[in-house]
């Protein structure tokens, strides 16, 4: 395996299979890697702790950096090479003016109106949006494996690079020659159900058992929600009361782990908004029931 510390050294990788990440790798990254790897594609990981999409009260100075074990683990699972550039390869007119570029930035409808991840991280998609157009810009992936743990993030990038596509060339945050295909992938969890985070490692044993309110939240939410999505389509109100009490569930199971609920919403699981109406011609709209809590100075989110 490769390590790239050069923009030139990434020309061999043109047309790769592409996993964008911090590092403090853990299974969830290593299975995006081989999932590249079955698709037949040359698995090519970064690893940059990107600055312009942490605010400035955020963790960004103790994210973990775990470079020689992040290596290794990405050796075993299967990558042909992990890219770790610097800040000036990412921005090369400076951190300052990449900061400025960033609230410039329009990003797509699924994060245009502050609701979730958006609305507790203002500044945040803007910088996800900014980092991963130029890392696609610099790697020229065919596609791009993302975890559905960051469900929202996820579908501003495939809206991100849906939208480029559309775009004409000098409009395009992504140089539309190269936008690849956006592959999600599920969540990897613990036995437990604990869904594998970058950020578990900051929490200390007895948070650790808290935690699991989120995926047990999402659980309540799964048996309230599941005979609904066997049924012909529910009217609107049915529907609505039938959410209401899902979400009133998750917060009632979060409340219990003495988590700090930020959000516990049921949405459409396209879009991100409020489940408005069903249109009783159609099959029901895959719904997804996403979770932001606090526990102490940890944030933790997941969905299902
Ligand atoms: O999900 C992450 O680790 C980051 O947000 C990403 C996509 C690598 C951009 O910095």
């Amino acid at each position: 395996m490769e390590i790239v510390d050069s923009i030139e050294g990434l020309a061999a990788f043109k047309g790769c299979g592409f996993v964008p990440t911090m590092g403090a790798l853990h299974e969830g990254h290593f299975e995006l890697i081989r999932r590249c790897a079955r698709d037949g594609l040359q698995p090519l990981v970064s690893i940059f702790v990107n600055p312009t999409q942490f605010a400035p009260h955020e963790d960004f100075q103790r994210y973990p950096r775990t470079l020689e074990a992040d290596s290794r683990g990405c050796q075993s699972a299967g990558a042909a090479a992990v890219f770790v550039p610097t800040v000036e390869m990412v921005y090369p007119r400076g951190l300052a003016q990449a900061q400025e570029e960033a609230k410039l930035l329009q990003l797509p409808p699924v994060a245009s109106r502050p609701q979730l991840e958006d609305a507790c991280r203002p500044t945040h998609f803007s910088g996800v949006c900014q980092v991963v157009a130029r890392l696609f810009d610099l790697c020229r992936p065919q596609r791009a494996y993302f975890g559905e743990k960051d469900f929202q993030q996820l579908r501003v990038i495939t809206q991100m690079v849906e939208t480029s596509r559309a775009l004409a060339p000098e409009a395009r945050p992504v140089d539309g020659s190269f936008t690849p295909q956006i592959v999600p992938c599920p969540t990897v969890r613990d036995a437990d159900g604990l869904a594998l985070s970058s950020r578990n490692r900051y929490l200390r044993a007895e948070e650790r058992e808290r935690a699991l309110g989120l995926s047990r939240a999402l659980r309540r939410a799964h048996e309230i929600l599941r005979p609904q999505m066997n049924e012909p389509v529910a009217p609107a109100p049915a529907l609505a009361a039938i959410i209401a009490h899902a979400e009133a569930a998750m917060l009632e199971e979060l409340e219990r782990h003495q988590l700090h609920v930020e959000y516990a919403v049921v949405r459409d699981a396209d879009s991100l908004e409020p489940v408005q109406q069903q249109n009783a011609a159609q099959s029901p709209a895959p719904l997804r029931a996403l979770i932001a809590a606090r526990l102490g100075t940890v944030r933790l989110i997941d969905n299902a």
